[in-house]
């Protein structure tokens, strides 16, 4: 999996469903699903969440990881993506999980080597399981209710009438571009809000569900969710910002959220940059769920590696699928 769009719509749920049942079995019944299958993990870019969380669902499954990071791998001396996925399948790996600076690369991994890729970002182009783990920590919050059980909501695919605000530093943000890609099609409107710079004007549509708005306290009153982007400076190549300025108009701090959005759920996908675009009053406060999109992202990944590998799906799934 590449990008969000990869995924029907039914695949999506599929892959909910899969992660809380994965979730939710019995450890040592968990661990044979992928049992001695190889994965690799192919980091070209640094990583806490996303390395450190799909390896621990690959050897949740059971699976053997081996873990090849641009700084210490022969990359340092020049080898090549291709050569480098060539070599990593002759050593038995059957699923690459690649982070890559260069929008596209799990593409070419892909072609160089016949494997399932499965995209841990890549440039500014998608970060496609942060944007399932976003969508599942969505669902938790959104579809509890009275009739509606939490666990039930997991493997619900709908945000009906649910307003996500996306801010900061979209222009550069894979983690915007796939949400923006897939919220929408689950019935959510997405608002990207930040300064010309960050998000520049565009003439052509956005797509469906998607719009923009400049003011960062008019797109907070109107979000039942607020996911808030770090600046990445890595990539901003010589634009300069001015930080003071930014914060005042985008920082999402305890009293712009009392008065605009003192509800709203708050999401980040990390790493957070406290008292640029968040202070810690509300990275730390109630609203925020920074730490359970953490943990959402273990069972999303886990589903994903066993649909990447073909695991068997856990009783209950292939059950439901036999009574379609
Ligand atoms: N959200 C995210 O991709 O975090 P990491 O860069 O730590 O993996």
């Amino acid at each position: 999996m590449i990008s969000v769009l990869d995924l029907s719509l039914d695949e999506i749920s599929s892959v909910l469903q899969m992660a809380t049942l994965l979730e939710n079995e019995d450890p040592l019944l968990r661990m044979k699903r992928l049992l001695k299958r190889r994965v690799a993990l192919l980091f070209y870019e640094s990583s806490t969440r996303t390395r450190t969380s799909f390896e621990l669902a690959a050897k949740s499954l059971g699976a053997d990881t081996a873990l090849i990071s641009s700084q210490s791998s022969s990359i340092e001396k020049g080898e090549s993506l291709k050569d480098t996925g060539i070599t990593l399948k002759a050593l038995g790996a059957e699923c690459i999980i690649l982070r890559h600076l260069s929008s596209g690369a799990p593409y070419l991994l892909e072609a160089a080597t016949g494997l399932p890729i499965l995209n841990g970002g890549d440039g500014t182009h998608e970060h496609p399981s942060q944007a399932l783990l976003d969508l599942r920590t969505l669902l938790a919050h959104f579809k509890k209710g009275p009739s509606n059980s939490g666990q039930s909501a997991l493997t619900e695919t709908t945000l009906d009438g649910v307003t996500v605000a996306i801010v900061g530093d979209i222009l550069h943000s894979r983690v915007a571009r796939s949400n923006a890609l897939l919220l929408p099609r689950l019935g959510a409107q997405v608002v990207l809000c930040g300064p010309p710079a960050l998000l520049p004007e565009v003439a052509a549509n956005l797509g469906p569900g998607i719009t923009i708005e400049r003011d960062f306290d008019k797109a907070l009153a109107a979000s039942q969710a607020v996911m808030m982007l770090r600046i990445q400076a890595e990539r901003l190549s010589g634009l300069h910002l001015d930080l003071e300025d930014y914060k005042g108009r985008y920082q999402a701090n305890q009293p712009r959220m009392a008065a605009f959005a003192p509800n709203a759920l708050l999401l980040h996908p990390g790493p957070i940059i406290r008292g640029l675009e968040i202070t810690s009053e509300v990275a730390d406060g109630p609203q925020s769920l920074i730490a359970e999109q953490v943990r959402h992202g273990v069972a999303i990944r886990m589903a994903l590696l066993a649909r990447a590998l073909g695991a068997s799906a856990p009783e209950s799934i292939t059950n439901a699928a036999s009574a379609k």
